[in-house]
């Protein structure tokens, strides 16, 4: 897939997961074969008038390659100065979250409540579109309780989008159930831009379903928690040689020049349980991760779990 001049390599992106795809999650990723990463949502309110509050979320690796800023919120003018941003100037892309089913979120009629709403949606995309020269890529789902995925994607592209991905499931099925890739293929059947298929990618097999669908990329979440490198599992590498606890520490080096290690000991915890499921005689230090005081205990503990691997 191309667009403009960026070239999207695979055609492989990492999901946008807030409180999870931070920047030494994203750098092993693109390490392991991720072309495009996305940033974690970026409220375009904030920006505009907490700018230090979004700022350690816009930081970015000199690793990534093609870098999406993801924005939301439900009002075009606040959404079309935050593209302007300072904050955003390094971003390749601009993705407008109209997927996002967190109640805190769909009560202010922003993320996924914008699909209940297609006259806003549509002013919302073309005043970003309007606001940058570069990209503009919409996120969405299905609908709000029902498929309305095709005059969504339609009203996206008509509105200026220049690709779209689909989560395809709905806002009200949450992570319940599977992800519709009947839908994605019908989707891209009527679609001129570009679409990406998002939702249930996990192994090789997902993978190639995905791709069945004519999508022109796929975008991964919770199957790249603790396993970036599925990223090169999808793409046929071999992956026997993976040192595990030198991607994790380098993952928690790069968030040490970042971050306070008090806030890092509680935010890893996550990611150390992500990267130790399903390690043999790891259950009972699984346990200790969980309540780790600091991040050197972590990486003590991590340290004896992959001892000799
Ligand atoms: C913890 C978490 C945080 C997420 N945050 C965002 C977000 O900030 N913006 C967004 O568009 N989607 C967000 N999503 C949705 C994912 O980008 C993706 O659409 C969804 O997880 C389905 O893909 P998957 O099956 O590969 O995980 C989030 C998902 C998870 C699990």
């Amino acid at each position: 897939m191309k667009i403009s001049n960026i070239d999207f390599g695979n055609n492989l992106f990492l999901a946008p997961m807030a409180g999870v795809s931070d920047i030494g999650f994203r750098e092993q990723c693109v390490k392991f074969g991720a072309d495009v990463t996305v940033s974690e949502m970026l409220s375009a309110r904030a920006m505009l008038h907490n700018p230090a509050k979004t700022e350690l979320m816009t930081i970015s690796s000199p690793l990534e390659k093609i870098k999406v800023g993801q924005i939301f919120g439900h009002e075009s003018d606040v959404m079309a100065k935050a593209v302007s941003n300072p904050l955003l100037a390094h971003y390749d892309i601009i993705d407008i979250n109209m997927g996002c089913p967190a109640p805190k979120i769909v009560k202010n009629g922003e993320g996924s409540a914008l699909m209940k709403n297609l006259p806003l949606a549509r002013e919302i995309i073309e005043s970003v579109v309007k606001a940058t020269d570069r990209p503009v890529s919409v996120k969405f789902r299905l609908g709000f309780d029902k498929d309305i995925s095709c005059e969504f994607g339609k009203m996206c592209e008509e509105s200026g989008a220049s690709f779209v991905t689909l989560h395809a499931r709905t806002t009200s099925q949450g992570y319940s159930g599977r992800a519709d890739y009947e839908a994605i293929a019908k989707l891209k059947s009527i679609l001129k831009i570009p679409v990406i298929a998002n939702g249930d990618i996990v192994d090789q097999k997902s993978y190639q379903h995905a791709l069945s669908t004519g999508a022109d990329g796929v975008m991964i979440g919770r199957g790249a928690q603790g396993r970036p490198w599925i990223f090169s599992e999808i793409l046929g590498k071999e992956l026997s040689d993976i040192d595990k606890f030198k991607v994790i520490s380098e993952h928690v080096a790069t968030l040490r020049k970042h971050y306070e290690e008090s806030w890092l000991a509680l935010y890893l915890r996550k990611h150390f349980l992500w990267y130790t499921l399903g390690e043999r005689g790891g259950s009972e230090k699984r346990l200790q991760l969980a309540t780790s005081p600091s991040v050197d205990e972590s990486l003590r503990i991590l340290a004896e779990i992959f001892n000799g691997k």
